[in-house]
């Protein structure tokens, strides 16, 4: 197993491993170790069906449904992340941590590329720690007893469940979700603090009506997404992304209008932040 950083902060592609043939705990324990220091970790041209890339996820925790939409046939933990020909907006495609507005949010999520478009619809991941770690003492101890609420119907989040909604909906998909949170976490297996406000689900902090968040949280949202806290990933048929909600955020960048991108997404199970 290789592993080859992808930028400063954040990402990083692990090479040499074949995961269809099976892992052993000794590369899964080291995978682990990557993926905490990285954020982020990537695998390329990996051929892995519904079955065995779900396998490959429950190495690294439990698998969570996600509240609105359906699972593949046959693998309710599955959603499609689906873009058609005739579609304007990518789901999630705004920067967020992956539902963030649950009270245990999904400590991870792993995609994996199935279809992707001649160019474009790459993945942008920001490292919470870095945004925490460049704040001014000053900032920081500011935001250290703050907390805020997250919510499932921010507008611009909603928005890009629609197309999916209409065709995939579960059950529950009407229903608005919402947890407050503290703004600043410390990361339960890695001890770091990393920011944890995110423009999708962020409305306002705990105690304060948004109007009086939002400068606090605009200046937040810029900053924490700042281009040298990032790294950017270009899918292919068989790539694997696997990021840490505790302290990556990610934005999937939509530029690809009149090509359909599809990819297979799971989450795993999360703590309480604190
Ligand atoms: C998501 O899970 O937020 C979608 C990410 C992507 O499409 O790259």
């Amino acid at each position: 197993m290789q592993v080859q950083p992808l930028a400063g902060a954040i990402g990083a592609e692990i090479t040499g491993i074949d995961l269809a043939r099976g892992v052993s705990a000794e590369e899964i324990a080291e995978i682990r170790q990557v993926w905490l220091q990285h954020g982020v970790i990537f695998f390329r041209d990996q051929d892995l069906p519904p079955g065995p890339f779900l396998a490959f996820a429950r190495h690294f925790g439990d698998v969570v449904e996600y509240p609105f939409i359906k699972g593949i046939d046959g693998f309710p933990e599955i959603i499609p992340v689906l873009k058609q020909e005739h579609e304007r907006h990518n789901f999630g495609g705004i920067w967020h941590s992956d539902t963030a507005y649950l009270e245990r949010p999904p400590m991870a999520t792993m995609l994996i590329a199935r279809e992707v478009p001649p160019v474009g619809g790459d993945t942008l991941f920001a490292s919470g720690y870095a945004a925490y770690e460049a704040l001014t003492d000053g900032m920081k101890a500011m935001l250290a007893p703050l907390r805020a609420v997250n919510s499932s119907a921010k507008a611009d989040v909603s928005k890009t469940r629609e197309d999916r909604v209409k065709d995939s909906a579960t059950a529950e998909a009407k229903k608005v979700y919402e947890a407050t949170h503290p703004v600043v976490r410390t990361h339960p297996e890695t001890g770091r603090r990393a920011l944890y406000v995110n423009t999708g689900h962020t409305a306002r902090f705990e105690g304060m009506t948004e109007e009086e968040s939002a400068p606090l949280l605009d200046f937040l949202f810029r900053h924490q997404v700042r281009p040298e806290f990032t790294c950017r990933f270009s899918w292919r048929p068989g790539s694997i992304a696997f990021w840490d909600n505790r302290c990556a955020l990610h934005n999937p960048v939509n530029d690809y209008h009149g090509y359909r991108r599809l990819l297979h997404r799971v989450t795993l199970a999360g703590d309480l932040p604190a």
